[in-house]
């Protein structure tokens, strides 16, 4: 009996407020045509007040309890990938689980940035392969908003706040699921994305600080990489994929990625125009997305992919 992760259900959030390119041409020296140009980014949501990394992760969370059908009393399992949590400690996830009302469970975060709902997949997955769960919420939220230089026009013009959730249930003998993932780091790179800050060194939060150009360059060769990976694992080809779900960072990347993949641009899900970067919750949210509009539909092959700070670089194969 071969047990896999199947993917019961998604759901996503957003904070309330969208701002637009031209809002933010208003306290930087940017432009709506150089932004849309250089990245496809047309606008962002932005946590206001209230609104935190826990909010929307648990908002995103009741979605995809609900699309699955799943009480919330049956989830054994919390993982939640944030590079903005609610507090240094206790885990985000541990708020999430208090306010769905479960009372016990297995709750951690998972700290990978942009690739963090990748890690915390591949995580769930092995977990549920390995009989330690049965029933998961994967998680990615991000309150990005609150670590951003917002002087700084390289950086503060491309990342958004929000959170995007999967429920993974064990199924037993199943051809859908998640089929193989794939996890990379290097070290070497982190001073190339990173936070300026951090409780055992600054003892402050910090702001974020990003050399774009090298990153996009080291984004296009790992993120080909990893999805030929993954696909390979699972024993399938760059042609049996129906929908690539990628980390959304800039659309330059996704269209080179799939460019040197030979993958049709018409396969992959972008909504980098609308949430702009969400780090860990940017996947999810692109996926539930597409599984409501319509674009995903049961029976797909998916592939999700991302990579960030650390480096740090990941892929997943699922039939859904
Ligand atoms: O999620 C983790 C992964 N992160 C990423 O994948 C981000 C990867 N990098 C990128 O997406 C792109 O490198 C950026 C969007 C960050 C930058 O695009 P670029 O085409 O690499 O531009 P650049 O950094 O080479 O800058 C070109 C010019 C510079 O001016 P000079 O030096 O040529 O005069 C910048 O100062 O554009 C200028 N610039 C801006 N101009 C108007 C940079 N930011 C802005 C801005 N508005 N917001």
């Amino acid at each position: 009996m071969t047990v896999r992760a199947i993917i019961a259900g998604s759901g996503s959030a957003l904070p309330v407020r969208r701002v637009t390119n031209d809002e933010l041409a208003q306290t930087v020296d940017t432009s709506d045509a150089w932004i849309v140009e250089r990245t496809g980014i047309r606008a962002r949501h932005i946590a206001g007040e209230g609104e935190t990394t826990a909010t929307l992760a648990t908002a995103a969370a009741r979605k995809a309890l609900a699309a699955a059908g799943i009480d919330a009393a049956a989830v054994d399992l919390i993982v939640l990938a944030t590079a903005t949590p609610d507090q240094t400690f206790p885990a985000t996830a541990t708020k999430v689980q208090d306010a769905l009302g479960i009372v016990d469970c297995v709750a951690f975060d998972v700290a990978a940035v942009c690739s963090g709902f990748l890690y915390a997949l591949s995580v769930a997955d092995n977990m549920i392969r390995g009989g330690g769960a049965r029933t998961a919420l994967v998680i990615g939220a991000e309150t990005f908003s609150r670590i951003i230089d917002w002087e700084d026009r390289t950086t503060c013009v491309l990342f958004g706040d929000g959170a995007g959730a999967m429920v993974l249930t064990a199924e037993a003998d199943s051809d859908r699921g998640i089929l193989a993932t794939a996890l990379h780091a290097d070290g070497r790179h982190n001073q190339l994305l990173y936070v300026d800050g951090g409780v055992s060194t600054t003892g402050t939060v910090g702001k974020l600080r990003m050399k774009g150009s090298e990153v996009f360059r080291h984004a296009v060769v790992n993120l080909a990489a990893v999805l030929r990976e993954a696909i390979d694992k699972a024993g399938l080809s760059v042609t049996d994929v129906d929908w690539v779900v990628p980390h959304q960072a800039n659309a330059r990347i996704l269209d080179a990625t799939a460019r040197k993949l030979g993958l049709p641009a018409e396969r992959v899900v972008v909504t980098v125009d609308e949430h702009a970067n969400t780090s860990a919750a940017s996947v999810p949210l692109a996926f539930d997305v597409a599984v409501r509009d319509g674009r995903i539909r049961r029976g797909d092959l998916i592939v999700l992919e991302a990579m960030g700070g650390g480096f740090t670089w990941g892929a997943a194969v699922a039939r859904y």
